[in-house]
C-alpha cells in the first residue's frame, strides 16, 4: 500500500487502518533511529511555521535529518512574501516546485488546506489555527495505544480550553473513530464548539450526554464535568437511565485525562483572558486522588503554563514528556509514509478507506460571507482567488459546514435557483424554516443572511416570510 502524494489536512484525511500503519512504522523507526538515514535521502522538507512552535516544528525537522533528508524553512511570516501581501495559493506552488514536503503551521483556520490545494506535493497540517492539529492526535493516539495497547473501550477525560485547542479537536474525532468514550471537563466558557459535538455524534455515530440533562444531584458531583460521548458499542446500555449509567460510568474512572493550557492567543481581549486565567482548573497531586483519576495517565500537548503543576512531573502515570519525545518516531513514520520511500502493507485492507461523508456542495459566494472571521477564505489576500465552499450537512434545520474551517451556521433566508422556468414574478425567498426549505434541491439552494441581501438580488418575500413581519 502507497500513502505517497497524500496530505494530512485534518484527522478525516487518514483512516484507521493508515493510523495503524503510521504506529508500526513508528515502532520500527523507534528500534533504530539512528539507521534510517537513507529512506529520504536526496527528499527536501519545507518547514514553515507561522505561529509559535517548540515542538511540532523541531520534532519534524529532527525526523526529517533523521531519515537523510534536507529541510529549508521560514519562521517568521514578516520575513517572506506574505508580508507583502502574498497570497498562500502562490506561496504554495512556489514552495511546491522547491521542496517534496510541505509542513505548516498558520493562524488562520484552514490555510492548511488552502496549501494543500495549490502545493503539487503532500501537505502535512502542523495546527491551523483552533482548527485541526492532526500530527499532534497522532503522537497522542500512539502513546495510548504503547500505554494500554488499545484504544477501543477507553475513557478519557478532555480538560481545559476545549473551545480553541486544536489538539482537542483532532484528538476527540479520532478518539470517537476507534471507539473510546470521552468525557469533556472545560474550563468555564471554554466548552466544546457546537460544529464539533455535531461533528462527533453524526459522522461517528455515538450519542452526546450533556450536563445539562442530567438532574441536580448528579450534576452537583459531576462538576466540572460538560458532556460525555458514548461510543456506539456501549450507547444502547447508557442511554437507558442517563443519570444513573453516568453515575456508573464515573465511578470506574477515566484511563487518560488530557490536560491543555488556555489558548490565550485566541481570546478576542485580554479582559476575556484575565477572568478565564482566574477560574482555569489546575491539576495537581491533589486533585489526582480524585477516584476518577486513580489510574488515569495524565497527558499534555505542551507547553505547559500553570494548569499542569511541576510536582506530578516524577509520576509514572505522567506523559507529557514521553507524548514529546515520540513526535519524531511518528513524524518519520509519517514523512516517510506521505513521501513513498515507504510503503508499508497492512492485514484488513479494507479498512483503509478514508471515511469521508458525501454531502452536497454549496458554492455561492452570498449569504455566507461572515461564518468565521479567521477562518482562511475570509481573508483579503485570499478572498482573491478563494470561492466560498459549504457542505451542506443537514437539511432540517438547513446547515452549512465550510470546508476550511469546519465553521457551521444556519442560514435565515433560502431561494431555488430553479425558478419556474425563470419568470422574475416566482422569484422569491423564504425563511429557511419555512416547508419550502425541504422542497429545494440541494443543487438548486441558495441562501441569504438577511432578507436585504435577498432583496437586492431580485427576490421579493414569499407570502410566509410577509406574514411573519
Ligand atoms: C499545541 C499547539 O500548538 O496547538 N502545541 C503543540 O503543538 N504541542 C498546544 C498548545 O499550544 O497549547
Amino acid at each position: 500500500m502507497t500513502m505517497a502524494n497524500r496530505s494530512l489536512v485534518t484527522m478525516d484525511d487518514l483512516s484507521n487502518g493508515e493510523i495503524e500503519v503510521v504506529f508500526s512504522l513508528a515502532n520500527e523507526m523507534l528500534e533504530s533511529m539512528d539507521k534510517q538515514s537513507s529512506v529520504c535521502q536526496g527528499k527536501i522538507m519545507a518547514s514553515l511555521f507561522f505561529e509559535p512552535s517548540t515542538r511540532t516544528r523541531l520534532s519534524f525537522e529532527a525526523a526529517m535529518h533523521r531519515l537523510g533528508g534536507s529541510v529549508i524553512s521560514a519562521v517568521d511570516i514578516g520575513a517572506t512574501s506574505l508580508a507583502k501581501g502574498e497570497s498562500l495559493a502562490d506561496m504554495a506552488r512556489i514552495i511546491g516546485d522547491y521542496a517534496d514536503i510541505i509542513v505548516i503551521r498558520h493562524p488562520w483556520e484552514g490555510a492548511a488546506k488552502v496549501v494543500a490545494d495549490y502545493a503539487g506535493v503532500s501537505v502535512i497540517n502542523a495546527g491551523d489555527g483552533s482548527h485541526e492539529h492532526p500530527t499532534q492526535t497522532l503522537l497522542d493516539l500512539y502513546t495510548l495505544k504503547k500505554e494500554r495497547q488499545t484504544i477501543e473501550g477507553l475513557k478519557i477525560a478532555l480538560w481545559g480550553d476545549l473551545k480553541h485547542g486544536r489538539t482537542i479537536h483532532s484528538l476527540a474525532y479520532a478518539l470517537a473513530r476507534f471507539g473510546a468514550t470521552i468525557h469533556f471537563r472545560p474550563g468555564p466558557g471554554l466548552e466544546l464548539p457546537e460544529h464539533v459535538i455535531r461533528k462527533l455524534t453524526t459522522e461517528f455515530e455515538g450519542i452526546l450526554e450533556r450536563y445539562n440533562d442530567l438532574n441536580g444531584t448528579v450534576k452537583e458531583k459531576l462538576f466540572p464535568l460538560d458532556a460525555i460521548y458514548i461510543t456506539p458499542s456501549t450507547s444502547h446500555q447508557l442511554t437507558n437511565i442517563p443519570d444513573v449509567s453516568i453515575q456508573i460510568e464515573l465511578k470506574t474512572g477515566v484511563d487518560a485525562l488530557y490536560v491543555t493550557r488556555l489558548q490565550t492567543e485566541r481570546l478576542s481581549t485580554e479582559a476575556e483572558g484575565e477572568g478565564l486565567k482566574e477560574d482555569y482548573p489546575v491539576v495537581d497531586k491533589k486533585f489526582l486522588k480524585g477516584k476518577e483519576f486513580k489510574e488515569a495517565l495524565v497527558m499534555h500537548p505542551l507547553p505547559r503554563v500553570d494548569e499542569l503543576a511541576y510536582e506530578l512531573d516524577a509520576d509514572p502515570k505522567s506523559m507529557y514528556f514521553k507524548q514529546a519525545a515520540r513526535g519524531v518516531p511518528v513524524r518519520m513514520a509519517l514523512l516517510a509514509l506521505l513521501l513513498g520511500t515507504k510503503e508499508v502493507s497492512v492485514p484488513g485492507e479494507e479498512d483503509l478507506s478514508v471515511p469521508k461523508r458525501d454531502y452536497p456542495l454549496y458554492r455561492h459566494d452570498f449569504g455566507v460571507i461572515d461564518h468565521n472571521p479567521k477562518c482562511v477564505s475570509q481573508q483579503g489576500t485570499e478572498k482573491r482567488y478563494i470561492k466560498p465552499e459549504f457542505k451542506i450537512v443537514n437539511r432540517e434545520p438547513l446547515i452549512l459546514r465550510c470546508v476550511y474551517c469546519e465553521h457551521e451556521f444556519e442560514p435565515k433566508y433560502i431561494a431555488s435557483s430553479d425558478w419556474h422556468e425563470g419568470r422574475l414574478d416566482s422569484k422569491k425567498y423564504h425563511s429557511a424554516d419555512s416547508h419550502w426549505a425541504r422542497k429545494i434541491k440541494s443543487e438548486n439552494l441558495i441562501v441569504f443572511g438577511s432578507e436585504s441581501e435577498a432583496e437586492t438580488r431580485g427576490f421579493k418575500p414569499s407570502h410566509y416570510v410577509r406574514k411573519r413581519r
